[in-house]
């Protein structure tokens, strides 16, 4: 039986812009589970007990632990919070841990490798799998939390009918032993929507107003997709509600008490306002285009040596942030007695 249903699309869902990232976590994590048993046992090989998705605040993780229940022909995963699982008692949160695999550890018994599927998402991961031995809590709570985890996963008495997903915004805060191959090994990172994935979200997000007639005809989303470049899933979902109270104040009666006009039947949400809204709404990550070119509309100067060594060296820490996962971040200090401002 096909784990995932045959007609879905993450759209549906009102999840824009990770078509490409689930099909990768797909093939990474279910694909093997589509096959009987007795074929992958002849290729000797094991299911993936684990991904983590990681990425920056905001991009849909969450969303995705809510929904991925309904693209599967699972039973429904079991979601948890993190915070939810820590318990200041001595012992209670290793037992909250281990009540989540106890039906996946009971039809483990009875069935073997024949059981179905177990998925348990967890949700904020960083505050449970803080790194052990870490200085920040001193009840050691999350260190037997993840030692419990670990030993579900692939300690003695582990289970090859569970999948764990771990969602998290902080990937640098998470126990080194859980990232380890067996355990979280698929680590896939959600970040900020490109171009398409914004058009996407923008689409999800005026889906309503579209069906109801309320979106002006002049409102041109690849247009907007294209001026909320480093926007999170979550900043064009404050952009278009900012957007929309431009409309709501049009129909507003002024007066000591504000009623809305008899004409508010006729709302419509035009280009002009989400132009509005872009002056309201900014997203945390990225520089805007506007400031960078400002600053480099007449190129770079070459007065000293210095300079060429400072773009190289600010290039390579801008490569060893993206591509080494020792390095989330990497602060440059420039002095000098007259500071040029310089952007990577
Ligand atoms: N890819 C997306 N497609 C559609 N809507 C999105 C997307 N990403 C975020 N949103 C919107 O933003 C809201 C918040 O996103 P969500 O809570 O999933 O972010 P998150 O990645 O879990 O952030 P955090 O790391 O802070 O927990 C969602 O409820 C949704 O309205
Ligand atoms: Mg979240």
């Amino acid at each position: 039986m096909a784990i995932i249903q045959p007609d879905f699309k993450f759209e549906d869902l009102g999840i824009g812009g990770l078509d490409k990232e689930f099909s990768a976590i797909f093939r990474r994590a279910f694909a093997s589970r589509i096959f009987p048993p007795s074929i992958v046992e002849k290729l000797g090989i094991q299911h993936c007990k684990g991904i983590l998705l990681y990425g920056p605040p905001g991009t849909g993780k969450t969303l995705m632990a809510r929904q991925i229940g309904k693209m599967l022909n699972a039973r429904e995963p079991i979601i948890v919070n993190g915070p939810e699982i820590l318990n200041k008692y001595v012992g209670q949160s290793e037992e909250n841990v281990r009540k989540l695999f106890a039906e996946a550890e009971k039809e483990y018994k009875a069935r073997g490798d024949e059981s179905s599927l177990h998925i348990i998402i967890f949700d904020e991961l960083d505050a449970i799998c803080k790194q052990r031995g870490g200085k920040n809590d001193g009840t050691g709570v999350g260190d037997s939390v993840v030692n419990q985890l670990l030993a579900k996963m692939d300690g003695v008495e582990q289970l090859n009918n569970i999948l764990i997903i771990g969602m998290t915004n902080r990937k640098d805060m998470i126990d080194e032993a859980l990232l380890r191959p067996g355990r979280l090994e698929v680590h896939m990172e959600i970040s900020l929507p490109d171009q398409h994935g914004r058009v996407q979200i923008l689409k999800i997000h005026t889906a309503k107003m579209r069906e109801n007639h309320l979106l002006a005809p002049d409102v041109d989303i690849d247009e907007l997709a294209s001026l909320t470049k480093n926007f999170s899933g979550a900043e064009i979902a404050g952009f278009v509600r900012s957007a929309s109270t431009f409309a709501f104040s049009r129909h507003i009666k002024g007066g000591t008490t504000a009623t809305v006009n008899e004409d508010v039947e006729n709302i419509k949400i035009c280009q002009s306002d989400f132009l509005h809204a872009l002056e309201e709404v900014h997203p945390s990550f990225g520089v805007s285009d506007a400031e960078l070119q400002l600053c480099v509309q007449n190129g770079i100067i070459p007065f000293s040596e210095d300079i060429d060594r400072i773009l190289k060296d600010g290039s390579l820490f801008v490569e060893q942030v993206k591509n080494s996962n020792h390095t989330p971040l990497v602060s440059v200090l420039l002095h000098g007695k007259n500071i040029n401002i310089i952007v990577f």
